[in-house]
């Protein structure tokens, strides 16, 4: 396994691959890697010739400076984790490798991103666009690697590759889950025992609402699961909405699409902010 980490080593690394045809995979992270990375890592090395995996929390992505300042980063035992996962390119830049100039595009994906994560954290998804577009444009990846965790995330990324011509192919990958149903992510390692043993009430309680699809109307089924988790004090439901798995709009009635997703963001404590989402069946 090989580390780059300037944009232009890795670059001509990825030519020589690419002069023998080789197909390359890209798996971007923010680091901090769990298990479900490791899932998106495996996929890609499994499907690709090269897999290629970046390291950068991006400064543009986080609306919040004490959340940036915060971000857990732990690149060395990332790169352990990595070798053990088939990687063979780890690309971890430092933020004037990814922006030499401040980038300054604006993305627009429509309703895409007014809505949930969109609206809470503005400026989040352009962040994301700006990143993941500059990723594409260093490593032009034939394919592309997110989890299903980001949801929201995966959607914009998609219109973006369509919207803006870019020759990538995206693939999506099951959410990871601990086996008490917690969603992994990288900010669990934020929790305290006791916030860790309290937040696993979001994903039972998204799972609990599936088996009262579609017999609860829409509306009820929001409001059961937002009183649900915010019975218990130490979370907090910043947002809680049941969408069209593929606009991100909200849905008024389950036949309102075939593709149903509750999408939802918890406080947990005064500072952690966990998201996790579940595709009902109709
Ligand atoms: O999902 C993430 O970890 C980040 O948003 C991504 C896609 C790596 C861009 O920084």
């Amino acid at each position: 396994m090989k580390i780059y980490k300037k944009t232009a080593d890795l670059q001509n690394a990825l030519l020589e691959l690419k002069k023998e045809g080789k197909k390359i995979g890209l798996v971007p992270t923010m680091g901090a890697l769990h298990a479900g990375h490791l899932s998106l890592v495996k996929k890609c090395a499994a499907e690709n010739d090269a897999c290629v995996v970046s390291v950068f929390v991006n400064p543009t992505q986080f609306n919040n400076k004490t959340d940036l300042e915060k971000y857990p980063r732990t690149l060395e035992n990332d790169v352990k984790l990595l070798g053990s996962a088939n990687c063979s390119i780890v690309f971890a830049p430092s933020v004037d490798q990814i922006y030499p100039e401040p980038d300054t595009r604006v993305f627009d994906f429509g309703q895409l991103d007014k809505v949930m994560e969109g609206k809470f954290r503005p400026g989040h998804f352009n962040g994301v666009a700006q990143v993941v577009s500059r990723l594409f444009d260093i490593v032009k990846p034939d394919r592309a690697y997110f989890g299903e965790k980001d949801f929201q995330q995966l959607a914009i990324i998609r219109e973006m590759v369509k919207k803006y011509g870019i020759p990538v192919e995206i693939v999506g990958c099951p959410i990871v889950r601990e086996n008490d149903g917690m969603a992994l992510s990288s900010r669990n390692m934020r929790l305290s025992a006791n916030e860790r043993e309290k937040a696993v009430l979001i994903s039972q309680t998204l799972l609990k609402s599936c088996t009262f699809a579609p017999r609860k109307g829409v509306a009820e089924l929001k409001q059961w699961v937002i009183d649900q988790i915010n019975g218990e004090p130490i979370l907090k439901v910043e947002y809680f909405d049941i969408v069209d798995g593929l606009t991100m709009q909200s849905i008024n009635k389950w036949d309102d699409t075939d593709y149903p997703v509750g999408c939802i963001t918890v406080y947990c404590g005064e500072e952690v902010r966990l998201i996790d989402n579940i595709k009902y069946k109709k």
